[in-house]
């Protein structure tokens, strides 16, 4: 097993510093994601912003991945590529999954953007979705395990009556987007990997309306829904400390960002 590593007091301000970028995006992205643009089209926002911020986009030829974003429409999960020929439609939802790389450096964090006017069914499953990544972080310090936050995550969602993805998980990250631990968001509290003062985590929750059960396609990357029913994802990457937690990719204007920034 590969060594869980801590950041260094550099690594850290890098890291806020990259943090700050996707931010910024994030920001970005609400009056940009409409009716009518293509999956292509956000992934040419993602790829330009980071660009002109002195950033360069991690997932960019990541394992051979093609893009700067992964695009999540409604029953893909995790992972869609970018494509000028998939046009958002009011009522969608849209996953955008992000990683920006600072100066080596990486950042890894994703919102789930109404297309229009969604459902009141979509909308509560994006908020269950994001609700369960800070039901995650209460009492989350150094001294927790992996298992403390799938339990979290998984007895919050399954409750609402939805399901979570195992197949996919959060993750370690630092000088590359994925390193230990992996991060199931399903388990026992107690159980897993330790979390360390200094480490940097990606807590990622992947909610499914329907069965859990999710496909592969061809293209080797596009995750979708077995069952064709919505999938929301929300992701933020965290800083552990002695007493809690740092959020480095939360919004300043997000409801939660009074308690994590
Ligand atoms: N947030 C995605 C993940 O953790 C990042 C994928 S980058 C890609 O899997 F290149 F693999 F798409
Ligand atoms: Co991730």
């Amino acid at each position: 097993m590969r060594e869980i590593k801590t950041l260094t007091n550099h690594q850290i301000e890098l890291m806020r510093h990259s943090g700050e970028v996707m931010k910024g995006i994030f920001v970005g992205l609400r009056d940009f994601i409409k009716a009518g643009i293509s999956t292509k089209d956000i992934d040419t926002f993602v790829y330009d912003f980071i660009i002109s911020h002195g950033c360069k986009p991690s997932c960019l030829g990541y394992m051979g991945y093609p893009a700067s974003a992964c695009l999540e429409v409604n029953d893909v999960v995790v992972h869609g590529i970018p494509n000028e020929n998939v046009i958002l439609q009011n009522g969608d939802i849209v996953g955008v999954d992000i990683c920006v790389n600072y100066k080596g450096i990486h950042t890894d964090a994703c919102r789930t953007y109404a297309v229009g006017e969604i459902s009141p069914e979509a909308q509560a499953l994006v908020d269950t979705t994001k609700e369960s990544f800070f039901v995650a972080l209460k009492n989350l310090k150094a001294g927790s395990t992996t298992g403390d936050i799938g339990e979290a995550v998984q007895k919050f969602v399954e409750a609402r009556g939805y399901s979570i993805v195992r197949e996919l998980q959060g993750h370690g990250i630092g000088t590359t987007i994925h390193e230990e631990p992996g991060i199931p968001n399903f388990g026992k509290a107690g159980t897993g990997t330790k979390l360390r003062e200094n480490m940097a985590i990606c807590i990622e929750p992947m909610v499914n309306m329907g069965s859990r059960h999710v496909v592969f396609e061809k293209d080797g990357w596009t995750c979708r829904t077995r069952d064709g029913k919505w999938s929301a994802h929300y992701e933020n990457t965290i800083l552990v400390k002695k007493d809690g937690v740092e959020i480095l990719t939360l919004e300043e204007d997000d409801e939660y960002a009074k308690l994590y920034l």
